[in-house]
């Protein structure tokens, strides 16, 4: 229900763009993308099973093959591949489908709290660069991004501004941030929500 947010905008932004669903889950985020008019949506998850839950939700909503596609495979793998910074080290070793680097218009990067991944941790707490970055580089000059941390004890400016050093470490710009609040019907009783939605124009 936090993520509604979410949803509602990412459905009103999408007409006619490419979007990368990381994390996606169920694909709720995937799913609104389409409805909204988004020319072609690639939802990514390591859960079979989460993912076959999102393939039922774009059929019950009437979403094409060709608009709405699932990856079953590791995100941190995906993000390394479609960013151009390719698999090193110890990872090399291990059996992997190849893919070259693709750009899309809207990113969405909603990741779990902590994961490991032989292809590179998920900390959300102490390194959400580690993920953003790569995120970054998937998404077009002039293109958006939706980023969350779900991490109550992380501040919401103190996590934008690592946002914005990383961009620019990484030689990109964020020429703007909308916070996105979860709706009223979602409230926080400190006014801090443990969901923390950014809307990054890059
Ligand atoms: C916070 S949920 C994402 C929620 C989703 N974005 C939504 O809109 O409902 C985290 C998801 O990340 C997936 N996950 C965790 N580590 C992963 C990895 N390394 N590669 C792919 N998926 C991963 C889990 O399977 C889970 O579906």
């Amino acid at each position: 229900m936090d993520f509604r947010r979410g949803r509602q905008h990412i459905r009103e932004q999408a007409k006619g763009k490419k979007v990368l669903n990381l994390f996606s889950y169920t694909c709720g985020i995937g799913v609104a993308a389409a409805l909204g008019g988004a020319k072609q949506v690639l939802n990514v998850d390591f859960a079979t099973h989460a993912l076959s839950i999102g393939q039922a939700n774009a059929e019950l909503n009437g979403l094409s093959d060709s608009q709405f596609q699932t990856l079953q495979d590791d995100a941190m793998l995906v993000l390394r591949q479609f960013s151009g910074l390719g698999i090193k080290g110890k990872a090399k070793r291990r059996q992997y489908t190849k893919r070259s680097a693709r750009l899309f218009d809207i990113v969405v990067l909603d990741p779990p709290r902590r994961a490991k991944s032989p292809f590179g941790a998920v900390d959300t707490v102490n390194d959400y660069q580690s993920l953003f970055k790569p995120a970054l580089m998937c998404t077009k000059t002039g293109g958006q991004m939706l980023v969350t941390n779900n991490v109550a004890s992380v501040n919401l400016d103190t996590w934008v501004e690592s946002l914005r050093r990383c961009a620019l470490k990484a030689g990109r710009e964020i020429e703007s941030v909308e916070v996105l609040e979860p709706d009223v019907d979602f409230p926080s009783m400190d006014g801090q929500h443990p969901l923390k939605m950014a809307w990054l124009s890059v």
